[in-house]
């Protein structure tokens, strides 16, 4: 298991899906999916359900035949290859365990069908679920674990072949939140450590935001955006994504030059644009109160008053929904114990700068 850890190389070209693409009968499942993936890089595949990640994920293992397209690793082409031939490892949502094998029988499987020497796979079994701190676990049946140590022992089962890919589908989404969150962590160190270039299929945005070095936006079959979570976060390419990772207010307009008119508003927008747009900003980026926010030139600040019709108190923030001319904007603003929640009725200030506005063509 001892393999050195390696940062992502600048080359990205370790894993190329190039053109890949799925069809079933009735649906283009996959459609026309280009990508390249560095050594060690995790990557994740971010869509909503139904979008192509399974598909996408097992053409890659060699479980779904791919329509068309092709899938290259370190410059082999392995699009027809075996699933057994591709050298990658699959961690799944439902764990997939052998009921009546214990620990490290279910982790031993996978060398025992490649017929390595017995003593060598005692050695590696001991060392695969050390890794993922299972130790002193090895004889229990997967009955006999919690949610979160089944999946650790998928993972080791996955991890014991020493593959030089690792695929992941959901692989958290069974756990709880606080195990999810140790989950990811987890996850994500030992991937940095053994330098296993990896995907990892979720439709969680704060997990692909936080565990990924670069993140696949997915949409109905096609990739809409990849790049690294600041990317996606603060230059989402497309309405899609800008809408799918983080939270957006989404108000159509008309736009000329940097002015959007909508509902009754005029906003300064970020950069210049013409015709119907949709114009989003963050709910935590717009500021509640009189003070507001400021801007070096004065100019390019958005301010407005409005009725507060709905607040959530939501522990760690709280929601404020605000009824601005003809729109409905959210606002959410941190929780600092104030004790002061906008009330409902209220007449409010709000403020946000026009670089805090996404603009984008509105949709035909
Ligand atoms: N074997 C199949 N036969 C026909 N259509 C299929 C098959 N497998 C998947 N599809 C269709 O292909 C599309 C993509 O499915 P896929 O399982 O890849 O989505 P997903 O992004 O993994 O969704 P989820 O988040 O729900 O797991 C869906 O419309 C699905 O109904
Ligand atoms: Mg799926």
């Amino acid at each position: 298991m001892a393999r050195a850890g390696t940062a992502p190389s600048q080359d990205k070209a370790f894993l190329v899906l190039h053109r890949l693409r799925k069809a079933y009968d009735d649906t283009l499942a996959v459609d026309d999916l280009t990508l390249e993936i560095a050594k060690g890089e995790l990557v994740a595949f971010l869509g909503p359900s139904g979008c192509g990640k399974t598909t996408s994920l097992r053409m890659l293992a060699g479980l779904t035949p791919a329509s068309a397209g092709r899938i290259v690793v370190e410059g082999r082409d392995l699009t027809h290859v075996p699933p057994y031939q591709r050298d990658m490892g699959m961690v799944f949502q439902s764990y997939a365990l052998f009921p009546h094998m214990n620990v490290a029988r279910n982790v031993a499987f996978g060398l025992e069908m490649r017929k390595v020497p017995r003593g060598e796979i005692a050695q590696r079994v001991v060392e695969a679920i050390a890794l993922v701190r299972l130790t002193g676990r090895e004889q229990r049946r997967p009955s006999e674990l919690s949610g979160g140590q089944q999946q650790r022992v998928a993972l080791a089962r996955a991890l014991v072949i020493r593959p030089s890919i690792l695929l992941f589908d959901e692989p958290l989404s069974n756990l709880d939140a606080k195990l999810r969150d140790e989950m990811r962590t987890e996850i994500r160190e030992i991937q940095q450590r053994l330098g296993i270039t990896s995907i990892f299929v979720t439709h969680d945005q704060v997990e692909a935001l936080t565990m990924c070095d670069r993140i696949a936006v997915m949409h109905q079959g096609r990739l809409e955006q990849l790049g690294t979570p600041e990317d996606l976060y603060e230059r989402p390419a497309t309405a899609f994504v800008a809408s799918f990772v983080g939270r957006t207010n989404r108000l159509k307009g008309i736009a000329r030059g940097d002015t959007v008119e909508t509902g009754g508003l005029s906003l300064r927008t970020c950069g210049t644009h013409q015709g119907d747009v949709v114009v989003m900003m963050r709910p935590h980026r717009i500021v509640l109160g009189e003070a507001g926010c400021v801007s070096a030139d004065g100019r390019a600040v958005n301010r407005m008053t409005g009725c507060v019709i709905r607040t959530v108190y939501a522990g760690d923030v709280v929601q404020s929904d605000v009824r601005v001319a003809d729109s409905i904007i959210a606002v959410e603003q941190s929780n600092r114990g104030s004790g002061e929640l906008p009330a409902v009725g209220a007449t409010v200030t709000l403020s946000f700068l026009a670089r805090d506005t996404l603009v984008y063509p509105a949709a035909p």
